[in-house]
């Protein structure tokens, strides 16, 4: 418990806040003859979080602890049934230009090339045409694309893809990342690559680092990245645990050997023993 109390304090404003959050999402009837009571779920249960600017929060749980549902109230997109969110002192308002939001799948327009792929959010925020090109071959480079900037969905590996989606989610330059299991689809040693390379983008960003929000469901992901860990229980969706991994930095051009350190080993069984029957043997936090 010794980091856990303190994980969000600090008394400059937190970037993003959450404040007794609560969200019931009513079920629709399962047909036109239903007669019986709408069910609902609570999808989120009494949660407070403050994430100070710059820091990188792993939320970490099972399916259906709610992590979406707090991503989406960043993003304004799911307004809370009763709480409070602030991003940046304010109400999250829809569109927030500066909010880069990443997934699973890629979501690439199957259309598109590379390179305007990552031109969209730069186009949706009217940069003219040849500033858009010259930054998107510069985002394309920093991901390690420098010769696919013409290739469409359908020619690239899911790896690949999800450089692109990197690049995109990056291009506009956002002080705010929320990535939702970014890297989730992706065969070990791809997922071991790319984490290293979004690490080693964002620990470049030294005292102008982004504040990442990055959702898994892996702990020991959320370890080897994060400054903090947030661990959720699902049904009702609460927050279970909340810890700063205090790991140096920079972490990224070995994070194949973090994960044998001795520290790390620490911070993974302790996280493990406190959730006790929580935590499956794999790392996965369990759920159903
Ligand atoms: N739009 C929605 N309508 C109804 N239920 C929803 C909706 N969005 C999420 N839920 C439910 O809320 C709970 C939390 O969902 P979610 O935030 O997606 O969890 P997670 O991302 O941790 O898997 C789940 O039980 C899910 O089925
Ligand atoms: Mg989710």
């Amino acid at each position: 418990m010794s980091a856990a109390t303190d994980a969000g304090n600090s008394l400059a404003e937190p970037k993003v806040s959450f404040t007794n959050i609560h969200q019931v999402f009513e079920l629709p009837k399962q047909s036109k003859n239903d007669t019986g009571a709408a069910s609902s779920v609570v999808a989120l249960d009494n949660v407070n979080l403050e994430i100070p600017d710059g820091q990188f929060v792993a939320l970490v749980g099972a399916s259906g602890c709610g992590k979406t549902t707090l991503m989406n109230m960043i993003a304004g997109l799911v307004k809370p049934t009763a709480g409070t969110v602030k991003v940046s002192g304010k109400p999250p308002r829809l569109p927030n230009l500066d909010i880069g939001y990443m997934f699973a799948r890629d979501a690439l327009l199957p259309w598109r090339s590379a390179r305007r792929s990552v031109e969209l959010p730069l186009e949706v925020r009217g940069w003219d045409r040849h500033r858009r090109r010259e930054r998107a071959d510069e985002m394309l480079d920093l991901v390690g694309l420098r010769d696919k900037h013409t290739q469409y969905r359908n020619q690239l590996s899911q790896g690949m893809r999800q450089r692109v989606a990197l690049a995109r989610t990056l291009a506009s330059d956002p002080s705010i990342l929320l990535m939702d299991e970014p890297f989730a689809a992706l065969d070990a040693r791809t997922k071991l690559t790319l984490e290293g390379e979004f690490l080693r983008i964002w620990e470049d960003g030294g005292d102008s680092r982004k504040t990442v929000i990055f959702v898994t469901h892996d702990l020991d992901e959320a370890v080897l990245l994060a400054d903090r860990v947030v661990i959720m229980l699902p049904r009702p969706g609460r927050i279970a645990k909340d810890i700063i991994v205090d790991l140096p930095r920079p972490r990224a051009d070995h994070l194949g050997e973090v994960r044998y350190t001795e520290e790390f080993r620490e911070i993974t069984q302790s996280l493990f023993d406190s959730l006790e029957g929580a935590i499956a043997p794999d790392g996965e936090v369990a759920g159903r």
